[in-house]
């Protein structure tokens, strides 16, 4: 049989050029990445291909990040794939957005499992097609015993929406003399929330240049370091993430206090 540490072995040489994170402090590493991964259809427009296209393109460019964030050693890696309001789209771009996941998590379990990837998910998960959501409940318990890493899917994913759910959830709790009101504090509320078991965001990832959240981790995202790239999602690169990773590692994070020199 072969052992858990000379399959992850293998996988870190099969897909990592040597030095490649080398320029990286393993010390100083995000514990938590979030991707608002944007741009498909603008990849798909220049090339006058359809926006679907682009969305497939762009599930390439997911398979990359994930390998990455897994070589290098980040825990917790979110990916904004699917908001509340992405429903509005045409019913064709969210029935190919649909199938899309099921046929990308099909394909993805052995990788997942093999290198010790917890997937989870976030989000109105029962929105989303039945067969989406069996595989993705099949691919969740394929991986719930891995340590590696996990990978979170936003999906159909909303922060006021998560932020609404939980004040529900804590009046219940009060009312049923649960909880007391005089407890109800952030860290309580962050408990509430569904990223209640990781830590906040230390980095979150915007490609395709726009400047604004999209309603992605409203809560979570109070001290995270924000990095927006023009980058469209399916371009999105290995090299170009370390560098991003860099420019993080240089950044002085101050949480509203005062460093003396
Ligand atoms: C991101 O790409 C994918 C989803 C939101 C599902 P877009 O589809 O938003 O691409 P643009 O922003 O139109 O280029
Ligand atoms: C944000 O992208 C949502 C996801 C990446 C899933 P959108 O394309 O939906 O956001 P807006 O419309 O540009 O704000
Ligand atoms: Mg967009």
């Amino acid at each position: 049989m072969v052992s858990t540490k000379r399959k992850r072995k293998k996988f870190l040489n099969s897909n990592t050029p040597s030095e490649a994170y080398n320029v990286l402090d393993c010390n100083k590493l995000p514990s938590h990445v979030a991707i608002i991964m944007d741009g498909n259809g603008r990849w798909a427009k220049q090339r006058k291909l359809s926006r679907i296209e682009g969305h497939h393109k762009g599930a390439e460019a997911v398979r990359t990040v994930v390998r990455t964030s897994r070589e290098i050693g980040i825990p917790f890696l979110t990916l904004y794939a699917f908001s509340t309001e992405n429903w509005e789209r045409p019913e064709k771009e969210v029935t190919a957005l649909m199938v899309l996941l099921k046929h990308f998590l099909r394909s993805e379990q052995k990788e997942m499992v093999d290198n010790n990837i917890r997937l989870d998910a976030i989000g109105q998960i029962d929105r989303l097609p039945e067969d989406a959501r069996e595989e993705l409940h099949h691919t969740m318990m394929l991986t719930q015993k891995n340590t590696g890493m996990v990978l979170s899917l936003a999906l159909s994913y909303g922060g006021r929406a998560e932020i609404t759910k939980a004040v529900r959830e804590i009046v219940d709790d009060v009312i049923n003399q649960k909880i007391d009101a005089d407890t109800i504090s952030p860290e309580l509320i962050s408990g509430y929330l569904y990223t209640q078991k990781m830590p906040d965001p230390d980095l979150v990832i915007r490609t395709s240049g726009e400047m604004r959240i999209s309603n992605f981790l409203l809560w979570q995202i109070a001290y995270s370091e924000i990095y927006i790239t023009d980058t469209l999602w399916p371009d999105f690169s290995k090299d170009e993430f370390v560098d991003i990773l860099k420019n993080y590692q240089l950044r002085e994070r101050r949480f509203g206090r005062v460093f003396f020199q």
